[in-house]
């Protein structure tokens, strides 16, 4: 949620801090902003709404010059996306510019106290406090002044801070939002994420809680909230900057979805060797793991489905009770753990997602054991940790969650075969069978892409089902504009229609919602597929247990929704084809995601339309059917012209709770 960088140096800082923020603009699109400062302690600064290229179409043709600056994109969550509450913000003066990623719980009261100081107010944001405690405590030293303002606040934040008065310095600080510190030659720099400076350096220096580093274009100084220095270690990036690219793909959706057959591969290739799964960083001894007699996992959305599907892959491997929990629910909670015999596994991408962050903290302090599943090396979650298995998915971009979703399923297949190798609860034969299983995963996934065009089609036949709908809407609407008599009249129905039609296309899908059902290890991925398609195209869409569907969602059946059976050969595979029996017994439009070769489903009474998937042992089939559910929501998205990277309302990275 909302992207910060900040740069010191020689070289042009607005251009560094466009290319910065071009690539955090996943955190969020709603508004951006850069102030820079030259050496004539002159400020430049400059605040747009809307998505990022409204900014940087200010900014063609002109001469920004300055060595110092910070900049911000933004997703709000005080006060609407407007230019008076975009970033960067600043006191009663000009002087005292601050970029806030985060939360301040207190600044209703902090901001009452300002005022009655004196202070004057321009956004109706939680950040501006911070701009005006700096400007208050501001004695000739600035980095005094942050220290004596962050005593002050509360809630989560990563700050960029500068000051006209001291052009030389910029000021980072975090707690609870992540922010690193780029070390380049005569040049430094603080961003969000990786990515944003990758171009420029790979030496980097994560800041923990509370500390704060004071920059200048040589030094990097980092001190504890009481101004004591800390010894930091640098870190050195090895990948590759092209990975945050979009190499030549329209959508990053599409280019993480392709990239999937590598990342397995990868996965497989580093952690299994001489048919034994290893993990690094673990923590755990083996006697500690024996000792587990339960484990509770904890994660959010996408991360959260990969979670239950952890759940049915390491109940069958350890024969031990699995409870999973969305983050927000389980910090909440009554949390039952039971030193050194409950296990918690929290699943994050980010490593960043606040309430997993404050479900780890809470677990901790009961004393339970935590280990991670994480993407991004070195963040909050992977850090605060016992231990940490990265999920090596590399830099996932497109807001909609693809391939980090399929290494955190392949994870959790590995996770299984380590413990229960601990636990003595496969035998030898069944290791090596798994074994074989999952290396066939990568080209199983190879050809699921290469046969894309069909799930192209459908989805698209689907949206021009959708568009004969909608003009047969209009018909509807000239026929009642030539019976009105008051032309006004007539005239506001028009615009009423026309307005509704352009703005809200998903909305309008209304009358096609989807439906997923799924059984076993995969009635997560019903739930992953209605997650997929909702978050990019704004249809309606639900995952259920095909089970439960007597109980409930059955009502809605009738030609319109378009329902998604996952029914490959299975142990439920005749209990599913009974499902979708009873939906078309209700005249229900039915495409089966299907294991290929299976003749029977492609019989018209079971399916309208049909997707193969290659034949696997289904126990791992949640690695395969992941791919055409999040191919067909991407090519329904595209259909209908939705912003599939830049959904609305959503940010990659949720770090408020
Ligand atoms: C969906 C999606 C989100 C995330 C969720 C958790 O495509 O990306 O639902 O899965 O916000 O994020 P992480 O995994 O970073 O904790």
């Amino acid at each position: 949620m909302c992207g910060i960088v900040g740069y010191i140096g020689d070289k042009n800082a607005a251009t560094i801090l466009v290319e910065g923020l071009r690539s955090l603009e996943y955190r969020g699109y709603d508004s951006a902003g850069i102030a820079i400062v030259d050496k004539r302690k002159r400020l430049y600064l400059l605040k747009k709404k809307g998505k990022f290229k409204a900014l940087t179409d200010c900014l063609i043709n002109r001469q920004v010059a300055g060595h110092l600056g910070i900049g911000h994109t933004r997703w709000a969550t005080h006060g609407e996306p407007n230019e008076a509450n975009a970033h960067p913000h600043y006191g009663n003066t000009r002087n005292f510019l601050v970029v806030h990623n985060g939360i301040i719980e207190n600044h209703h009261e902090l901001k009452l106290a300002l005022k009655k100081d004196g202070h004057r107010f321009s956004s109706q944001t939680d950040t501006e406090v911070v701009a005006h405690l700096v400007e208050k405590f501001y004695k000739g030293d600035l980095l005094s002044a942050v220290c004596r303002t962050i005593g002050y606040l509360k809630g989560s934040f990563a700050l960029g801070v500068i000051c006209m008065h001291e052009p030389d310095i910029l000021i980072a600080a975090r707690k609870d939002s992540p922010l690193i510190v780029g070390l380049g030659k005569g040049e430094n720099f603080i961003a969000s994420d990786v990515p944003a400076i990758l171009s420029r350096t790979r030496d980097i220096i994560y800041l923990d809680n509370n500390e704060i580093a004071k920059i200048s274009k040589t030094q990097v100084k980092v001190v504890d909230l009481k101004g004591k220095e800390i010894k930091k270690k640098k870190v050195r990036i090895t990948w590759n900057a092209d990975s945050a690219e979009k190499a030549g793909y329209s959508h990053f959706m599409l280019k993480e979805i392709e990239e999937q057959p590598q990342v397995i591969e990868r996965i497989l290739r580093h952690r299994i060797k001489s048919k034994t799964v290893t993990f690094e960083n673990i923590n755990l001894s083996r006697a500690a793991l024996k000792n587990i007699t339960n484990i509770q996992i904890v994660a959010c959305g996408t991360a959260y489905h990969a979670g239950l599907c952890g759940k049915y892959i390491l109940e069958k491997m350890l024969q031990i009770p699995i409870n999973v929990d969305t983050s927000s629910e389980f910090r909440y909670r009554q949390q039952i753990i039971t030193k050194n015999k409950t296990l918690i596994i929290l699943v994050s991408q980010s490593g960043e997602t606040a309430d997993t962050l404050a479900s780890l903290r809470a677990a901790k302090e009961k004393g339970a054991k935590i280990l991670s599943i994480c993407n991004v090396v070195g963040s909050s979650i992977a850090r605060e940790s016992d231990g940490v298995i990265y999920t090596l998915a590399g830099p996932e971009i497109s807001v909609a969650s693809t391939k980090a979703y399929t290494a955190q399923l392949m994870t959790f297949y590995l996770l299984g075969l380590y413990l229960s190798g601990i636990k003595e609860t496969i035998t030898a034969k069944q290791l090596s069978r798994y074994l074989k299983e999952m290396e066939k995963i990568p080209d199983c996934m190879r050809d699921i892409i290469k046969n894309q065009k069909k799930v192209k089609k459908i989805a698209h036949e689907y949206v021009d089902r959708y568009h004969y709908r909608l003009a047969e809407q209009f018909k509807f609407l000239e026929d009642d504009i030539v019976q009105f008599k008051d032309p006004k009249k007539a005239l506001e129905l028009a615009e009423k229609w026309a307005s509704l039609s352009h703005s809200a296309y998903g909305r309008r899908f209304g009358d096609f919602p989807f439906l997923y059902l799924g059984r076993n290890v995969n009635y997560p991925s019903a739930l992953e597929g209605a997650l997929k398609l909702k978050e990019i195209t704004y249809i309606s869409a639900e995952g259920y247990a095909a089970g439960e569907m007597k109980h409930g969602p059955i009502a809605l059946i009738d030609e319109f929704p378009l329902v998604v059976c996952i029914a490959t050969k299975s142990e439920v595979y005749e209990k599913m084809l009974s499902n979708i029996r009873e939906i078309k017994a209700r005249n229900g439009t039915v495409l089966s995601i299907a294991t290929k070769g299976d003749k029977e489903i492609r019989k018209k009474e079971y399916s309208n339309y049909i997707i193969e998937i290659p034949e696997i042992d289904d126990f791992f089939s949640p690695l395969l059917v992941a791919l055409p559910l999040q191919i067909l929501a991407y090519q329904i998205a595209v259909g209908l012209g939705c912003d599939v990277d830049q959904p609305r309302n959503l940010a990659k990275s949720v770090t408020v709770e």
